[in-house]
């Protein structure tokens, strides 16, 4: 049988990954594209794919023999740390310890900068190694309806801000409804980076980043909070129900303080993308948002 072209299989390679959702190529440690002159990213697989010799060992068929991976260089400083690449380091945070040290950090950020800037240091959320930005939040500092959605997609990681892709473009239209705008809401998410191809958070994740989010809610300081998806509506209300039981009604979101607030669940922007019938429910939800708004309003 003729073997197939090795652009051939390299494309099979890469489309297999777009399908799984790998959109983002990343190495254990960083590259210095400065220091490689005039070598652009590309050119190197380019250079290699026009010699003829034999493909690696992970694209060989099941026929031909496994070729000997190359010797690694040793890192430079020896076994130490410091020496580890920061991907490695970041994981070798226990769960239980990332937890503590995100309650520890939170709990003492002042205001919305030094909890940002908390964020910005804390290396207990695996997220983070593959994101590219943190996505803290957009709109108010402080707000009478606070948003939380699942978590920062492609275009909120290149933007370092949630909610600003296609799904946030309806968001932002359907808050227009209620006469809301940007000014008015503070929206975040239940995890502050980009889990890689889009995946839903996983508990633990969303756990770590959980004592930000309850800081912030502290000193975003909302009357009504709006939940954006069975993904965060499940993990900040602390049930197991699916969103479409969970939507419509109000429910009390309890937080570690001892503080309750009202929330009121409903369908993510991105699934009415989907699925326009969907939008009346969401409306449906939008508008008991506005009158409980009023109705606090009309008693202050
Ligand atoms: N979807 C979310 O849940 N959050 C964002 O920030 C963007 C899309």
């Amino acid at each position: 049988m003729e073997e197939p072209k090795r652009e051939t299989v390299l494309a099979a390679v890469l489309d297999w990954y777009a399908a799984v959702g790998v959109d983002t190529s990343l190495g254990d440690e960083p590259v210095d594209w400065l220091a490689r002159g005039d070598v652009a990213p590309g050119d190197e697989l380019r250079r290699r794919l026009a010699e003829p010799a034999a493909a690696p060992a992970s694209m060989a068929t099941p026929s031909s023999a496994p070729s000997p991976a190359p010797p690694r260089a040793a890192p430079p400083g020896g076994a130490d740390d410091r020496a580890r690449p920061a991907m490695q380091q970041r994981a070798a945070l226990a769960p239980d310890q990332a937890l503590m040290a995100a309650r520890e950090t939170a709990r003492t950020a002042a205001d919305l900068a030094a909890l940002e800037a908390a964020l910005a240091s804390f290396d207990g959320c695996g997220l983070k190694a593959t994101a590219k930005n943190l996505c803290f939040f957009r709109g108010a500092a402080e707000a009478r309806l606070m948003i939380v959605g699942e978590a920062p997609g492609r275009d909120e990681d290149i933007e370092g801000r949630p909610f600003v892709g296609r799904a946030g473009q309806l968001l932002d239209r359907m808050l227009a409804a209620i006469g809301l705008a940007e000014g008015d809401v503070h929206i975040t998410n239940i995890v502050y980076w980009r889990p890689p191809g889009n995946r839903t958070p996983t508990p633990q994740e969303a756990e770590v980043c959980r004592p930000f989010l309850e800081r912030q809610i502290e000193l975003v300081k909302p009357e009504v909070v709006l939940l954006l998806g069975g993904a965060a509506a499940k993990h900040m209300l602390g049930v197991a129900d699916g969103i479409m039981r969970l939507r419509g009604s109000w429910r009390t979101m309890p937080l570690a303080s001892g503080a309750r607030l009202p929330a009121m669940a409903t369908l993510h922007p991105a699934y009415l993308l989907r699925t326009p019938v969907a939008k009346r429910m969401a409306w449906r939800d939008l508008l008991a948002v506005e009158a409980r708004l009023s109705r606090e309003a009309d008693r202050a």
